[in-house]
């Protein structure tokens, strides 16, 4: 295969399950080279193209176009559907459409299930992937910073129910992941500072040396260089694989780390009804609160919470909640004591021991969340 010379893979050893990760910029037009390797290394692949159903939404189709263009260029047969934007588009409804569309495609085992998309896609499209006919193979092309860096790695596919997010879902490792650095060009903003949160938040909880860079890169991440762009997605999935390999299905509790700063922004998010705060605004700020807790345990000194609070703000995040979001201690507690992961009622938390690195706590004290949670 002619590979470019920027591409990074990124091995992810799951066994036989194991897959690789690709990370080019302005590459697209190869991608179908790449999912035929993925397929031949599985003895899947066949000489000329298979059939693919891309799902994607409105915002990114363009960038889907572009995939579906490099398939057909290799002779595939491409269905597809395009959903409406945003978290609502996450759940069993659309899932149902989706099965309706693969039907009347003729979808058998082989079929291949391209997510083209943000985490909303790629958790979707998996979820359809993984039951359909009992599971067929799933390809993702990640397009937001937070889909690159988290939602695609891991092997995580879900939807939500109107009451609760992520209930409903599977564990299906893909084939093989695609990023493709240029498709974040047309993302907003908004949604680059918060997958920015949880790049910041892979330093603090696994790699000084790494937060170290982000602090020595900051223009050229706000710029969105590709160069810079690539080793900061490598690294971050690179981190994230070395535990999910340790606990695929998230049962030893190391994933737990994490969720470090998780366990305020759950609460904040709900709290707010997911609309004034976005979930890495409020990683954000929810890390700085989780860094000050671990300051009053006295497990790290104020310097750890600066440089957080420091490089967040560089990365054009707040560190406090907006103005307009007034949230009693009282109800933040309440809500934080409903999250999934507290064990044996009490509330779990991931607190930094040192920069890059933290532990998971049950024995933190009402007393001094209450007081981190009313400065
Ligand atoms: N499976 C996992 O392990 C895992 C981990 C973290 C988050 N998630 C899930 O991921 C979802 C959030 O993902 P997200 O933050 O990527 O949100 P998203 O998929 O909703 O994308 C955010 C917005 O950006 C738009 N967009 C995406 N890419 C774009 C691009 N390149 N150009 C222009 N617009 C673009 C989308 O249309 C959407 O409006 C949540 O549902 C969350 O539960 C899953
Ligand atoms: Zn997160």
């Amino acid at each position: 295969m002619s590979e470019s010379q920027s591409a990074t893979t990124v091995q992810v050893y799951l066994g036989p399950r194991s897959y690789e990760i690709v990370i080019d910029t302005a590459a697209t037009p190869s991608f179908v080279q790449h999912l035929r390797t993925w397929l031949e290394e599985r003895e899947r692949g066949g000489l000329v193209g298979g059939t693919a159903f891309v799902v994607t939404d409105r915002n990114v189709e363009p960038h889907a176009a572009a995939v579906r263009k490099s398939l057909e260029s290799q002779g595939w047969t491409v269905g597809g559907t395009t959903l409406e934007p945003g978290e609502r588009s996450k759940c069993l409804e659309t899932a149902a459409r989706c099965y309706e569309e693969l039907v009347e495609l003729k979808a058998d085992r082989n079929t291949v299930v391209v997510a083209v998309g943000g985490g909303v896609v790629g958790d979707l499209a998996g979820f359809v992937a993984a039951t359909y006919g009992r599971g067929v193979p799933f390809v993702q092309v990640p397009t937001t910073l937070l889909a690159d860096v988290d939602s695609s790695v891991g092997g995580k596919v879900g939807i939500n129910l109107s009451k609760a997010k992520n209930l409903v879902g599977a564990f299906h490792q893909p084939l093989g992941v695609f990023v493709d650095t240029s498709l974040l060009d047309t993302l907003p903003d908004r949604e680059y500072r918060c997958g920015l949160a949880e790049v910041v938040k892979y330093g603090v909880i696994l790699d000084g040396g790494f937060f170290e860079f982000l602090e020595k890169h900051v223009e050229e991440v706000n710029d969105r260089k590709p160069d810079v762009l690539r080793a900061v997605v490598a690294r971050c999935c690179r981190l994230k694989a070395d535990i999910v390999e340790q606990d695929e299905y998230e049962r030893g509790g190391l994933r737990s780390v994490l969720n470090y700063g998780h366990t305020f922004a759950h609460a904040y998010e709900a709290l707010t009804g997911y609309d004034d705060l976005r979930h890495g605004e409020a990683v954000a700020v929810g890390m700085v609160r989780a860094s000050r807790l671990a300051e009053r345990r006295g497990l790290v000194d104020a310097k750890v919470t600066e440089r957080q609070v420091e490089l967040l703000r560089a990365f054009g995040l707040s560190t406090e909640l907006p103005n307009n979001v007034e949230l009693s201690t009282e109800a933040v507690l309440d809500r934080m004591r409903l999250d999934k992961k507290n064990v044996g009622g009490r509330i779990r938390f991931v607190l930094p021991t040192r920069m890059g690195h933290v532990r998971t706590f049950d024995d933190v004290p009402e007393e001094d969340v209450r007081a981190v949670l009313a400065e």
